[in-house]
Protein backbone atom coordinates (compact mmCIF):
# COMPACT_ATOMS: atom_id res chain seq x y z
CA UNK A 1 0.00 0.00 0.00
CA UNK A 2 2.73 2.30 1.02
CA UNK A 3 5.07 0.92 -2.20
CA UNK A 4 2.06 2.14 -4.38
CA UNK A 5 1.97 5.96 -2.80
CA UNK A 6 5.27 6.36 -3.40
CA UNK A 7 5.67 5.18 -7.15
CA UNK A 8 2.19 7.21 -7.69
CA UNK A 9 2.77 9.26 -11.09
CA UNK A 10 -0.04 11.06 -12.79
CA UNK A 11 -1.64 9.67 -15.82
CA UNK A 12 -3.02 11.42 -18.41
CA UNK A 13 -6.16 11.06 -21.29
CA UNK A 14 -5.83 13.25 -24.10
CA UNK A 15 -8.95 14.30 -25.36
CA UNK A 16 -10.31 16.54 -27.67
CA UNK A 17 -10.12 20.32 -26.55
CA UNK A 18 -14.21 21.80 -26.02
CA UNK A 19 -14.88 25.04 -24.89
CA UNK A 20 -15.67 24.43 -21.24
CA UNK A 21 -11.54 24.03 -21.32
CA UNK A 22 -10.62 27.38 -22.33
CA UNK A 23 -10.46 29.00 -19.48
CA UNK A 24 -7.48 26.41 -17.70
CA UNK A 25 -5.94 25.79 -21.34
CA UNK A 26 -5.39 30.03 -20.95
CA UNK A 27 -4.64 30.10 -17.68
CA UNK A 28 -1.39 27.65 -18.70
CA UNK A 29 -0.95 29.58 -21.46
CA UNK A 30 -0.17 32.31 -19.09
CA UNK A 31 2.55 30.20 -17.06
CA UNK A 32 4.24 29.25 -20.27
CA UNK A 33 4.66 32.21 -22.62
CA UNK A 34 4.95 35.84 -21.92
CA UNK A 35 1.95 36.74 -24.09
CA UNK A 36 -1.17 35.23 -22.31
CA UNK A 37 -3.62 34.58 -24.89
CA UNK A 38 -7.57 35.16 -22.73
CA UNK A 39 -9.88 32.64 -22.65
CA UNK A 40 -12.15 34.34 -24.68
CA UNK A 41 -9.50 33.94 -27.70
CA UNK A 42 -9.25 30.41 -27.21
CA UNK A 43 -12.79 30.25 -27.57
CA UNK A 44 -13.17 32.35 -30.07
CA UNK A 45 -10.87 30.48 -32.20
CA UNK A 46 -12.21 27.70 -31.13
CA UNK A 47 -15.46 28.33 -32.31
CA UNK A 48 -14.28 28.33 -36.23
CA UNK A 49 -14.89 25.33 -37.63
CA UNK A 50 -11.29 24.78 -39.49
CA UNK A 51 -9.90 24.97 -35.82
CA UNK A 52 -9.31 21.87 -33.25
CA UNK A 53 -7.51 21.61 -29.93
CA UNK A 54 -6.31 18.59 -27.62
CA UNK A 55 -5.79 18.53 -24.36
CA UNK A 56 -4.08 16.42 -21.58
CA UNK A 57 -6.19 15.61 -18.60
CA UNK A 58 -4.57 13.64 -15.30
CA UNK A 59 -7.31 11.01 -14.54
CA UNK A 60 -5.37 10.22 -11.17
CA UNK A 61 -5.92 13.26 -9.18
CA UNK A 62 -7.85 13.13 -5.93
CA UNK A 63 -10.50 15.62 -6.57
CA UNK A 64 -10.52 16.84 -10.51
CA UNK A 65 -9.24 16.30 -13.74
CA UNK A 66 -5.97 19.07 -13.69
CA UNK A 67 -4.95 20.40 -17.16
CA UNK A 68 -1.41 18.86 -17.92
CA UNK A 69 -1.03 20.56 -21.98
CA UNK A 70 -2.86 21.43 -24.88
CA UNK A 71 -2.34 21.98 -28.15
CA UNK A 72 -4.24 23.78 -30.90
CA UNK A 73 -4.27 24.13 -34.59
CA UNK A 74 -5.88 24.51 -37.92
CA UNK A 75 -6.58 23.04 -40.93
CA UNK A 76 -7.50 23.88 -43.90
CA UNK A 77 -7.23 23.15 -47.69
CA UNK A 78 -5.06 20.14 -47.20
CA UNK A 79 -2.54 22.19 -44.93
CA UNK A 80 -2.83 22.35 -40.82
CA UNK A 81 -0.51 24.80 -38.44
CA UNK A 82 -0.29 24.61 -35.02
CA UNK A 83 -1.24 27.81 -33.65
CA UNK A 84 0.16 27.00 -29.74
CA UNK A 85 1.02 23.86 -27.74
CA UNK A 86 2.18 23.78 -24.09
CA UNK A 87 2.80 21.34 -21.31
CA UNK A 88 2.29 21.93 -17.67
CA UNK A 89 6.19 22.67 -16.36
CA UNK A 90 5.61 20.17 -13.31
CA UNK A 91 4.88 17.29 -16.20
CA UNK A 92 7.52 18.82 -18.98
CA UNK A 93 9.68 16.15 -20.25
CA UNK A 94 7.61 12.97 -19.09
CA UNK A 95 5.94 12.51 -22.81
CA UNK A 96 3.00 14.79 -22.84
CA UNK A 97 4.12 17.49 -25.85
CA UNK A 98 4.52 14.36 -27.95
CA UNK A 99 1.38 12.89 -27.28
CA UNK A 100 -0.27 15.86 -27.76
CA UNK A 101 1.12 16.51 -31.10
CA UNK A 102 0.64 13.24 -32.14
CA UNK A 103 -3.20 13.53 -31.93
CA UNK A 104 -3.12 16.99 -33.17
CA UNK A 105 -0.96 15.21 -36.41
CA UNK A 106 -3.77 12.25 -36.36
CA UNK A 107 -6.48 14.65 -36.00
CA UNK A 108 -5.39 16.85 -39.04
CA UNK A 109 -4.93 13.71 -41.32
CA UNK A 110 -8.22 12.74 -40.49
CA UNK A 111 -9.71 16.39 -41.76
CA UNK A 112 -7.53 16.15 -45.03
CA UNK A 113 -4.38 17.96 -44.43
CA UNK A 114 -1.33 16.35 -46.41
CA UNK A 115 1.24 18.58 -44.21
CA UNK A 116 1.57 19.95 -41.09
CA UNK A 117 3.70 23.15 -40.81
CA UNK A 118 4.32 25.57 -37.34
CA UNK A 119 6.66 27.73 -36.27
CA UNK A 120 9.05 27.99 -33.18
CA UNK A 121 11.76 29.93 -31.72
CA UNK A 122 15.10 29.31 -33.08
CA UNK A 123 16.31 29.84 -28.84
CA UNK A 124 13.54 26.92 -28.07
CA UNK A 125 15.88 24.27 -27.74
CA UNK A 126 13.49 21.77 -26.26
CA UNK A 127 10.60 22.17 -28.58
CA UNK A 128 12.44 21.92 -31.68
CA UNK A 129 14.72 18.69 -30.74
CA UNK A 130 10.77 17.41 -30.06
CA UNK A 131 9.82 18.66 -33.32
CA UNK A 132 12.94 17.34 -35.28
CA UNK A 133 12.42 13.55 -33.41
CA UNK A 134 8.52 13.58 -34.67
CA UNK A 135 9.80 14.36 -38.29
CA UNK A 136 9.51 17.96 -39.41
CA UNK A 137 12.40 19.73 -40.46
CA UNK A 138 13.28 23.45 -40.89
CA UNK A 139 11.73 25.19 -44.34
CA UNK A 140 12.14 28.99 -43.84
CA UNK A 141 13.71 31.15 -41.01
CA UNK A 142 12.54 34.84 -40.13
CA UNK A 143 15.73 36.08 -38.89
CA UNK A 144 14.99 39.01 -35.99
CA UNK A 145 11.31 37.79 -35.75
CA UNK A 146 10.68 37.30 -31.60
CA UNK A 147 11.89 40.03 -29.25
CA UNK A 148 12.10 38.42 -25.42
CA UNK A 149 11.79 40.84 -22.59
CA UNK A 150 14.88 42.03 -22.59
CA UNK A 151 15.06 43.05 -26.01
CA UNK A 152 16.94 40.07 -27.34
CA UNK A 153 15.93 39.10 -30.94
CA UNK A 154 15.88 35.58 -31.72
CA UNK A 155 14.90 33.85 -35.38
CA UNK A 156 11.98 32.04 -36.12
CA UNK A 157 11.76 28.74 -37.90
CA UNK A 158 9.23 27.56 -39.86
CA UNK A 159 9.10 23.62 -40.18
CA UNK A 160 7.20 21.38 -41.76
CA UNK A 161 6.17 17.91 -41.83
CA UNK A 162 4.20 15.58 -44.10
CA UNK A 163 1.53 13.42 -42.68
CA UNK A 164 0.68 10.99 -45.59
C1 LIG B 1 7.85 22.31 -25.91
C2 LIG B 1 6.97 21.50 -24.95
C3 LIG B 1 5.53 21.53 -25.44
C4 LIG B 1 7.47 20.04 -24.95
O1 LIG B 1 6.59 19.26 -24.16
P1 LIG B 1 7.12 18.09 -23.21
O2 LIG B 1 5.94 17.38 -22.68
O3 LIG B 1 8.07 18.64 -22.23
O4 LIG B 1 7.91 17.18 -24.25
P2 LIG B 1 8.04 15.59 -24.20
O5 LIG B 1 8.21 15.13 -22.81
O6 LIG B 1 6.93 14.98 -24.99
O7 LIG B 1 9.37 15.41 -25.01
C5 LIG B 1 10.56 15.47 -24.30
C6 LIG B 1 11.58 14.55 -24.89
O8 LIG B 1 11.15 13.18 -25.01
C7 LIG B 1 11.05 12.79 -26.38
N1 LIG B 1 9.92 11.87 -26.49
C8 LIG B 1 8.77 11.93 -25.75
N2 LIG B 1 7.98 10.88 -26.05
C9 LIG B 1 8.63 10.15 -27.01
C10 LIG B 1 8.32 8.95 -27.71
N3 LIG B 1 7.19 8.27 -27.49
N4 LIG B 1 9.22 8.48 -28.60
C11 LIG B 1 10.38 9.15 -28.84
N5 LIG B 1 10.73 10.29 -28.20
C12 LIG B 1 9.86 10.79 -27.29
C13 LIG B 1 10.95 14.12 -27.02
O9 LIG B 1 11.24 14.22 -28.34
C14 LIG B 1 11.96 14.94 -26.20
O10 LIG B 1 13.32 14.60 -26.40
P3 LIG B 1 14.60 15.24 -25.60
O11 LIG B 1 14.81 14.41 -24.38
O12 LIG B 1 15.73 15.10 -26.55
O13 LIG B 1 14.25 16.66 -25.24
C15 LIG B 1 7.08 22.04 -23.50
O14 LIG B 1 8.44 22.08 -23.12
C16 LIG B 1 6.48 23.43 -23.31
O15 LIG B 1 5.29 23.56 -23.04
N6 LIG B 1 7.31 24.48 -23.41
C17 LIG B 1 6.83 25.86 -23.17
C18 LIG B 1 5.90 26.32 -24.28
C19 LIG B 1 6.57 26.17 -25.63
O16 LIG B 1 7.76 26.45 -25.79
N7 LIG B 1 5.77 25.70 -26.62
C20 LIG B 1 6.26 25.49 -27.98
C21 LIG B 1 6.19 26.74 -28.75
S1 LIG B 1 6.56 26.45 -30.48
Amino acid sequence: MFDDYLSWKPYFEIVPMVHADCADVSELHGQRFSHKWGDGEFSGLLSQPSVFGVVARQTNAFFSKPLGGFVLAREAGGEAEILTIAVGEKFAGSGLGWRLMLAAMREADMRGAETMFLEVDGANASAIRLYRKLGFETVAERQAYYTDKNGTKSTALVMRRDLR
